[in-house]
């Protein structure tokens, strides 16, 4: 079960500026771009999360040398399809959906089965969303009925470029098929509904041939593949997901102020600041500078007391599925019902998201009107409890737990929450942040 983290939770007001560590999905992108480009790739600010280590740790098995220097990742690349490794490997990719997916699209033309292996969570995550455009490519799987982990692939060496339509809203899938696309003669077409867009971002920084058509839900997206292309560097910028259980801890403390450094505000990805600023929020984004493709920027926050309920639109929720739980605790806390709709999505995450979120929203007296993919939210701004909350059997879902310390930090109450070293899958140095902003807590077996 691991150690609990206890918390007597009880306000704390701050000034600080803060850097946060590096983006998660571009971390993930520059490993497995370095891996099929032609020279060393130096990657500076990347997140070492347990996602990105074990990230690194396959791309080993699979023959690519990835070195440190002091803090900056040199991926050793050979081009394109050389990874170069024994019959038989297991990769083990713990965690991460994110890695897990994608890199079985640069195993579309593995000579020899390769199994791919998860943690608990992952092991019950959906593979068949990848698995189908795989196998028009030409790959072949040896999956169970399910189509969850463990799985093996085997390539093929004639794989076909195929026209594919995405979706579920998936930068996962989309971008599965795009590093397909890579190992694959002619153009790929992909039709993919909007998502985040770093593999975009990312192969046009390296001048992969890629054209992208884009409409109002929709974007049509080309890849030109076998084209090989040089080794790079690249400065990850910090990741917006990690930022907003700060910026949201701000909002709903006293007294408090926030400017945090850096952070990746790709339009893909900021759906949450939008959606916080309608709730009244005044959150600034400014110095905005434009790097690898990626747009960056410090933001500025204020607590704020007086929060109105939002109705969020659906055509958001792939711009804010990973803040939708601390999107949650906000809408707690609002004036009035807030909504939201189409999750279905949220419930595939690393746990059953939206049950749960719900379910600890309840535990703090938050009335919920739950369905299996949407959820309303009786906000109480009046929220402080005295109460002691448990919070176990997330399958150490990271984000729930940073949710929980969040919760615990801004409506009061004795929190034990479970699985503490959960958080090290994406934000490693999220508690040493929370010290740094003065909060306190115990760990406890
Ligand atoms: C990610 C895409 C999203 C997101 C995940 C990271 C990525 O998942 O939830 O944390 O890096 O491409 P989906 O592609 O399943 O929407």
């Amino acid at each position: 079960m691991g150690k609990k983290l206890l918390i007597n939770g009880k306000h704390n007001s701050f000034r600080k500026t803060i850097s946060i560590d590096g983006d998660k999905s571009i971390s993930i992108r520059t490993l497995l771009l370095g891996s099929q480009a032609y020279g060393k790739s130096f990657i500076e600010n990347i997140l070492l999360s347990e996602d990105i280590i074990n990230s690194i740790n396959c791309l080993r098995k699979l023959g690519t040398k990835i070195s440190f220097n002091k803090k900056i990742c040199c991926i050793h690349g050979r081009g394109l399809n050389s990874f170069d490794f024994k019959k038989n490997i297991v990769l083990d990719a713990g965690n991460s959906g994110t890695f897990a997916r994608l890199i079985l699209g640069l195993l579309v033309k593995s000579p020899y089965y390769i199994k791919l292996i998860g943690d608990k969570s992952l092991s019950q995550r959906d593979f068949e969303r990848v698995i189908l455009p795989l196998q028009k490519v030409g790959a072949n799987f040896k999956v169970n009925d399910k189509k969850t982990l463990p799985l093996k692939i085997i390539g093929s060496s004639f794989t076909n470029p195929i026209h594919y339509s995405e979706n579920i809203g998936s930068a996962q899938v989309k971008s599965t098929v795009m590093l397909a696309a890579l190992n694959t003669p002619g153009q790929t077409i992909i039709k993919a509904k909007k998502s985040r867009d770093h593999t975009e971002n990312i192969f046009k920084y390296l001048s992969i041939p890629i054209k992208i058509k884009k409409s109002r839900s929709y974007d049509e997206i080309k890849v030109t593949g076998q084209k090989s292309f040089k080794s790079f560097k690249y400065k990850v910028p910090s990741d917006p997901s990690s930022c907003a259980f700060f910026i949201v801890l701000t909002l709903l403390s006293k007294n408090s102020e926030l400017k945090i450094k850096d952070m990746n505000v790709n339009e893909s990805r900021i759906g949450y600041i939008k959606i916080l600023n309608k709730m009244g929020a005044n959150i600034k984004v400014k110095n905005i500078k434009i790097r690898h493709g990626e747009k960056q920027a410090d933001i500025f926050v204020k607590s704020q007391s007086n929060l109105k309920k939002i109705n969020c639109p659906p055509t958001l929720n792939s711009n804010l599925i990973d803040e939708l739980l601390v999107i949650f605790l906000v809408a707690a806390k609002a004036n009035g019902v807030s909504s939201f709709s189409d999750l279905g999505e949220l419930n595939k995450k690393e746990s059953p998201r939206l049950k749960l979120g719900s379910k600890i929203l309840n535990q703090l007296g938050i009335k919920t009107k739950l369905t299996k993919d949407s959820i309303k939210i009786f906000g109480n701004p009046s929220i402080n409890l005295k109460k002691t909350i448990d919070i176990k059997d997330f399958y150490k879902d990271h984000r729930i737990f940073m949710t929980s310390v969040i919760a615990a930090y801004t409506f009061g109450g004795n929190w034990r929450i479970n699985d503490v070293n959960s958080y090290k899958s994406s934000f490693p140095s999220f508690l040493d942040t929370i010290k740094k902003l003065g909060f306190k807590f115990e760990l406890n077996k």
